[in-house]
């Protein structure tokens, strides 16, 4: 009930197509009872021309074939004609109407998905698979909008035709009526018995063809792994599994679905059947006419899709709540990252950076990945973080931008702490190069361009060079417009980090964090960008994250990062003195170029 209130919420805005709609499709039901009536009273009046004349027509051929039979047939049938005409057109807008706003209902709801999704913190997408995710805004929101197009219309449908049908079919004959529609509730048992199995059927389908597409993805991303393991044969035999599975429970829904359509035209075959019997008995005693029976046979027909609808409409409710109430789950999921009530800072970003006894724990995870970290650096200096994998560097920085909040302490910028600042307004100030390069498939512009709106050409051109990719880009054909990602050229693994950097600093952050950004370039370049960064970020706060002391000796401090806390931190020369970890690094990497230049 709830669901249901929730979900009238969003027709609100359509009230009126909805309503129109439903009066549409009144109409179109008022029309066709007109069919059956002017059948019948075409056969009657016919029958009665037979009864009257006897004399002149000894043959119903005769009969139809004579003047006045010819003039009663032409003129019911224009009427006919007039009416299964208005019948079309009334159809024609009910469809306009309720499933035209049943789509523009669906085209808010996902958006507002979207929207929703987009502000979701950083936690939510680590505790949901993104195939679920996907499954929220493709399938789920087009199962609810099932609840505003056929539901709807369908449950309108049946009302009003049922109606109209069962007060002529009284009118006509009471007794008859009753026989008439004695099966009909088996009929709509039997289509909610066959539509619940088609819908769970169709379920278990559902979740047998993501995993075929899954497989199939997981395949051709990781295509070249499985030439150079040898492994297409077992792929495919992993493949053809999957594909089997999804064949079998497909024919088992296919033999039901057949099962479907002959037994329901039995059942409509039964009450003709009773019909006919009943009504004829009726006709010998005078009580209906032939035409009555007609007539009758023409509503039972009538009646079937609605009632038979009826089973599939609860059904397609079912369905519709149930994905309805995931979606709400998500829409109701609390967005923690927001900017408070009091007003949001706004100013430009100085560069300070303080820990002040920060700890963090990852959602669901057992142990902290940071242990009471305090940590404090100048605006416009250089920072670097150094320590073994796993130990905590990335999850450090990606409390600065709020990727993530501190579970305890506080991460403050220029003295203020990062939940006053306005988040939007704190992520642009900050350039992040993150440690796995991401590149959308789109032009090498656009990939660098993505974080400022209406970059010019000149922008792009001077990140591009301060970052050193320009020269590698110049060389493509197609320069600053080459493609890359699935549909382009695949760049390699020290080009796309540069292109990244280029994507960072073009913001002209006050902040760039560089997340092992160099870890895919030689030495050589390595030097040329820190060259040129600090030439370009002399007044920014630059902080390095590094497994390399070449790319960090030169910083204004380093902090070298064990087990989530910090365990040292100092200048390259101070650590050095010290003979602790970092000196230990430094020695081992020292020894390792050494070995390597024989
Ligand atoms: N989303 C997450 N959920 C749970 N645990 C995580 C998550 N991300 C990282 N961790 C864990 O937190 C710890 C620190 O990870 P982090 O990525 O900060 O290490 P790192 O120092 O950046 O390592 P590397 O040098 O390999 O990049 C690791 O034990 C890691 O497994
Ligand atoms: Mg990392």
């Amino acid at each position: 009930m709830e669901s249901l209130k929730k979900l009238n919420h969003y027709l609100k805005k359509y009230k009126g197509a909805a309503i129109l709609g439903g009066i549409f499709l009144t109409g179109a039901n008022f029309f066709l009872i007109w069919i059956p009536v002017l059948i019948r009273q075409t056969m009657d009046e016919v029958e009665a021309l037979g009864a009257d004349e006897s004399a002149e027509f000894d043959s119903i051929i005769t009969i139809l074939f004579s003047s006045e039979a010819g003039a009663i047939l032409a003129y019911n049938s224009l009427l006919l004609i007039g009416t299964v005409f208005l019948y079309g057109i009334l159809l024609f807008a009910t469809r306009q109407t309720l499933i035209v706003s049943s789509r523009k209902i669906e085209f808010d709801i996902r958006n507002t998905i979207m929207d929703k999704l987009l502000q979701l913190p950083q936690r939510y997408f680590s505790a949901n698979r993104t195939g679920e995710i996907y499954v929220r805004a493709t399938e789920d929101v087009g199962r609810v909008r099932e609840y505003y197009g056929p539901v709807l219309m369908y449950t309108i449908n049946t009302i009003t035709r049922a109606g109209f049908i069962i007060t002529m079919m009284i009118i006509v004959n009471p007794e008859l009526t009753f026989w008439a529609l004695l099966p009909l509730p088996f009929l709509s048992a039997f289509a909610y018995w066959v539509s619940g199995f088609i819908n769970k059927y169709q379920l278990i389908i559902q979740e047998q063809y993501s995993r075929i597409a899954g497989k199939a993805q997981e395949t051709f991303s990781s295509i070249r792994l499985i030439k150079a393991y040898n492994r297409i044969d077992y792929e495919q035999e992993r493949f053809e599994e999957e594909s089997d599975q999804y064949r079998k429970k497909k024919l088992k829904l296919d033999l039901v679905e057949s099962l479907f359509h002959p037994t329901l035209n039995l059942l409509i075959g039964v009450s003709v059947l009773i019909v006919v019997w009943k009504g004829g008995l009726m006709v010998i005693d005078g009580i209906i006419t032939l035409g009555n029976i007609a007539e009758f046979v023409i509503y039972v027909a009538y009646l079937t899709w609605p009632v038979a609808s009826l089973g599939y409409t609860v059904n397609v409710l079912q369905k519709s709540l149930a994905s309805w109430e995931r979606i709400d789950e998500m829409l109701t999921e609390p967005i923690d990252i927001l900017d408070d009530e009091k007003p949001a800072v706004e100013k430009k970003l100085k560069g300070s950076i303080e820990f002040r006894n920060v700890s963090f724990k990852y959602p669901g995870a057992e142990e902290y990945a940071l242990k009471n970290v305090s940590l404090e650096i100048k605006p416009g200096s250089n920072m670097a973080i150094v320590g073994r994998t796993g130990s905590g560097k990335s999850t450090l920085i990606n409390l600065i931008p709020r990727l993530f909040d501190a579970t305890e302490g506080e991460v403050l910028i220029d003295g203020i702490n990062v939940k006053e600042w306005g988040v939007q307004h704190l992520r642009k100030s900050i350039g992040y190069v993150p440690q796995e390069t991401f590149l959308f498939s789109t032009t090498i512009k656009e990939n660098i361009a993505f974080g400022v709106e209406n970059a010019s050409t000149e922008q792009i051109e001077k990140a591009a060079d301060q970052a050193q990719v320009l020269d590698n880009i110049l060389d493509f054909e197609k320069k600053f417009e080459t493609l890359v990602g699935e549909r382009g050229i695949t760049l390699s693994g020290g080009q796309k980090q540069r292109t990244a950097i280029a994507r960072a600093i073009i913001k002209d952050p006050g902040i760039v964090i560089f997340d092992d950004s160099l870890s895919a370039v030689d030495t050589k370049t390595e030097d040329a960008i820190l060259e040129h960064l600090r030439v370009k970020l002399s007044d920014k706060t630059t902080i390095m994250i590094s497994h390399r002391i070449s790319t960090v000796k030169n910083a204004d401090t380093i902090f070298y990062v064990q087990n989530g806390s910090i365990v040292e931190f100092g200048t390259h020369s101070e650590l050095i003195k010290k003979e602790g970890h970092y000196s230990n690094m430094y020695q081992k990497q020292l020894l390792e170029q050494e070995l390597a230049e024989i």
